[in-house]
């Protein structure tokens, strides 16, 4: 068999995303749309009015009254574990007697309609003793309020770096958190058969956690929950754990009912009741020498995690492993702080804590341009890890940085944009135009690759070929709009050297592959696209050596080529069908599973130290905007991105990812504030007050371009993984901001911009020391 690199088959090709027709004629099926068997019921949560404090008197039975009400649960009616927590046990599915944030689950009603169900939680009476809600992370610091003990670390020489160092800095950062704002919602229907057990329609990243939740939740054994999910109207992070609590109650009220529950939640809701990106705030000093060369850091962060640990631990592991960016620090001292306070529980956002490293580190470095007098991407450069393995390779993690192509990716795009020549014009600008000011930035992002939790780094496939030489594929990997789904056929058509209608994909569900992995950490076509290939060289293997006794010329089995739709073998030529069929009837097993595991990583969450990831993605952005010193708004007049996606496996939906990465990222960096009332109410839930971007906030010229550069590990044909990385060219916008702002203000003084860069937080930076 031939298994050349890049195969001239379908890997590689710019193909549409494979439900794309669905998509944008509405004629592709998510939970809610399938059709409902007889008797389904539909579920709607109660929610607490207060913060913190406890329930002295829960008052239901107007709820139990209301026409259509058929079952009402509360946290004594769950027959298993409380708890939808994925790591700790900290995260009631229905919390009893404590209230921890405004908008926890405090029952739930089962009724015959969605209305039904909806007015009925209104009705509930409950009486609370109301205390004082920790809201943010100084009340939690001053409190010690954690969900897990701080963590301290130091790499080298700290103190005498900064003893000798030429000069120094200190300083200070906000950044908000971000609402998923998933198109479609969170949505569990649970069915349950007549075997005690129960089949799961769930819209979530994480099936084999679902169903474990849920066997917890009923006191169950995993056997007997199945969980399916074909795709979800986006996941990014808000699915991978925050999917459970739903998941459990849309379960119980079935087993409870023995009817199919459907659980739907109203947008509202969603948004009050499902954790968030985490928000973090920063203080830090900095030394360095003339060129702007970190020469140490010490840096405390902070994040608040809501109520609940949910994915807090590994989320702020890969902050730590993120604070660095493309950047060798030679001595830091870093504390991370793990805030526990009275909001609901953040949890993974895309690139997973990982922006919230690269943002300071970012920041740290345009202070010093800043103050030195020098171009920030100069400044930049100069603290770029070395190319070539070297002094200044290691991360403070302890992994060596052996790929870097940050320096010869940044030159290409600055060449490209004509970066320089664009700052000196928008110098010569912004000296001649009081109010409106511009502002350009060039910023890098080197993001890692693998779950830090090595366990998680495996996958699981099973396809099978049916005699007329078609294929299904199941896999353990969900399909969230990413593309998953497509270059899955796409590899496995290429494997078969068959069509890409030939090949069709299984919904994915644990009763097909087991014990999978959460569709996260963007390792989704990594991780179960070398489990599906190796699924298929199986098989091949296997059709290989049946080739060689139906012939009767000798057939080296390392020699059989699939492609074209025909399978050869120096004279020997039999389309693919024909073989299938032939191997059957000889009573060849035509059907096989595959499992990956990535190699070569390891590491200790107690030291935070190993080779956490397999290798790293690399990118970069320019971007061009202007802001209105008067009023504070801003906009993105240009943005050129370059992105390292390795050898593309689907360059259409990869330079998707870029895009869509990008914009979501300068929506939380710019417009998306979430903002809660005094006593802990979320007021920012819905589109009206929470303002992601629309297609009118696209840069006016928007260039992307994929980065010719094969992995340097056998990743899936040299790819790289592309769902995260690019989220964080959009920190490129948050630069170019602080520059306009910096423009604004007298000559050397610092710039102090909190995110999101908001009118308000813009003109707060324009006019520092005025109360806003
Ligand atoms: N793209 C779309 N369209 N919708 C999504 O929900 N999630 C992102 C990213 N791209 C997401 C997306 C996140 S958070 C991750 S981790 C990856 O996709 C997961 O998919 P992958 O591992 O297959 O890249
Ligand atoms: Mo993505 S935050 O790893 O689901």
């Amino acid at each position: 068999m031939s298994h050349a690199e890049t195969p001239a088959g379908l890997v590689g090709r710019p193909l549409p995303h494979e439900s794309a027709r669905l998509h944008v004629s509405g004629r592709a099926s998510y939970i809610d749309d399938l059709p409902e068997p007889a008797g389904t019921l539909h579920a709607a949560p109660g929610l607490s009015g207060i913060a913190r404090g406890r329930i002295r008197r829960l008052d239901l039975s107007a709820v139990r009254a209301h026409p259509g009400v058929r079952c009402v649960i509360t946290a004594a009616d769950i027959p298993g574990e409380n708890n939808c927590g994925p790591i700790l046990h900290d995260d009631p599915i229905i919390a009893g007697d404590e209230i921890q944030f405004h908008g926890q689950v405090i029952f739930a009603v089962a009724a015959d309609t969605r209305d039904a169900a909806r007015q009925a939680v209104r009705l509930a009476k409950v009486e609370y003793d109301v205390a004082t809600p920790i809201l943010d992370m100084d009340a939690a610091i001053a409190a010690e309020s954690w969900v897990l003990p701080p963590f301290a670390m130091q790499r080298g020489e700290v103190d005498a770096a900064f003893a000798g160092a030429p000069h120094r800095l200190a300083g200070r950062a906000v950044l908000g958190g971000q609402e998923h704002f998933y198109l479609e919602g969170q949505i569990s229907f649970a069915q349950p058969r007549d075997d005690d057990s129960l089949h799961l329609l769930c819209s979530t990243q994480h099936p084999t956690e679902m169903q474990q939740l849920v066997a917890h939740a009923l006191g169950w054994r995993s056997h007997q929950v199945s969980v399916e999910c074909r795709r979800m109207g986006g996941g990014f992070g808000g699915k991978e754990s925050q999917s459970a609590q739903w998941a459990c109650l849309a379960a119980i009220l079935a087993v409870n009912t023995g009817k199919p529950v459907k659980m739907r939640l109203d947008r509202d809701d969603d948004m009050v009741a499902t954790g968030k990106r985490h928000g973090f705030q920063y203080a830090w000093e900095s030394a360095f020498d003339d060129r702007g060369r970190l020469l140490g850091l010490k840096l405390e962060m902070a994040s608040n995690c809501g109520f609940s640990a949910d994915l807090s631990g590994p989320v702020n592991d890969r902050t730590i492993c993120h604070i660095d960016n493309a950047y060798y620090l030679d001595a830091l001292a870093l504390k991370s702080l793990r805030c526990k306070t009275n909001t609901v529980s953040n949890t993974a956002f895309r690139g997973f804590g990982g922006p919230q490293g690269m943002f300071v580190i970012e920041n740290v470095l345009d202070d010093i341009a800043r103050h030195l007098g020098c171009d920030p991407l100069a400044v930049r450069r100069a603290n770029f890890y070395d190319v070539e393995p070297g002094a200044r390779s290691t991360t403070p993690y302890g992994m060596v940085v052996t790929d870097n192509v940050a320096p010869a990716l940044v030159a290409e795009l600055a060449a490209d944009c004509d970066y320089a020549a664009r700052r000196a014009a928008i110098a010569e600008f912004n000296a001649t135009s009081p109010v409106l000011k511009r502002g350009i930035a060039l910023t890098p992002v080197k993001f890692g690759i693998s779950f830090n939790a090595t366990h998680y780094n495996q996958a699981g496939a099973l396809v099978h070929v049916y005699t007329d030489g078609t294929v299904l594929v199941s896999h353990g990997g969900t399909e969230m709009g990413q593309g998953l789904y497509t270059k899955i056929r796409q590899i496995v058509a290429d494997e078969f050297g068959l069509p890409f209608a030939d090949v069709r994909l299984a919904s994915t569900d644990t009763s097909r592959v087991a014990n999978t992995s959460a569709t996260a950490a963007s390792s989704g076509t990594d991780l179960n696209g070398k489990a599906a290939q190796n699924a298929c060289r199986n098989i091949k293997a296997r059709l290989a050596a049946f080739i060689g006794e139906l012939s009767t010329l000798t057939v080296d089995p390392e020699k059989v080529e699939f492609s074209g739709g025909q399978v050869r073998a120096g004279a020997f030529a039999m389309p693919f069908g024909e073989l299938a069929m032939a191997a059957y009837r000889a009573r060849i097993q035509l059907w096989d599973a595959g499992f990956y595991k990535t190699p070569k990583i390891h590491f200790d969450p107690v030291s935070k130290l190993g080779r956490p990831f397999f290798y790293f993605a690399y990118g970069a952005a320019c971007c061009e905007v202007a802001i209105d010193t008067l009023t504070g708004e801003s906009r993105v007049l240009r943005a050129d991105l370059l992105h390292d996606a390795g050898r593309s496996i689907n360059p259409a939906l990869d330079i998707g990812q870029v895009e869509g990465g990008f914009i979501q990222g300068m929506g939380w960096l710019t417009s998306e504030e979430l903002w809660w009332r005094p006593d802990g109410k979320l007021m920012s839930h819905a589109p009206s007050t929470y303002k992601i971007p629309t297609a009118s906030d696209l840069p006016a010229i928007f260039n992307v371009r994929l980065y010719a550069n094969a992995n340097a590990e056998d990743s899936i044909h040299r790819s790289k993984a592309v769902g995260e990385p690019p989220f964080m060219l959009a920190l490129a916008v948050f630069q170019a901001l602080r520059d306009a702002v910096g423009a604004a203000l007298p000559a050397g003084r610092p710039v102090r911009l909190d995110a999101p860069a908001t009118p308000e937080a813009i003109l707060r930076a324009l006019n520092p020391g005025e109360a806003a």
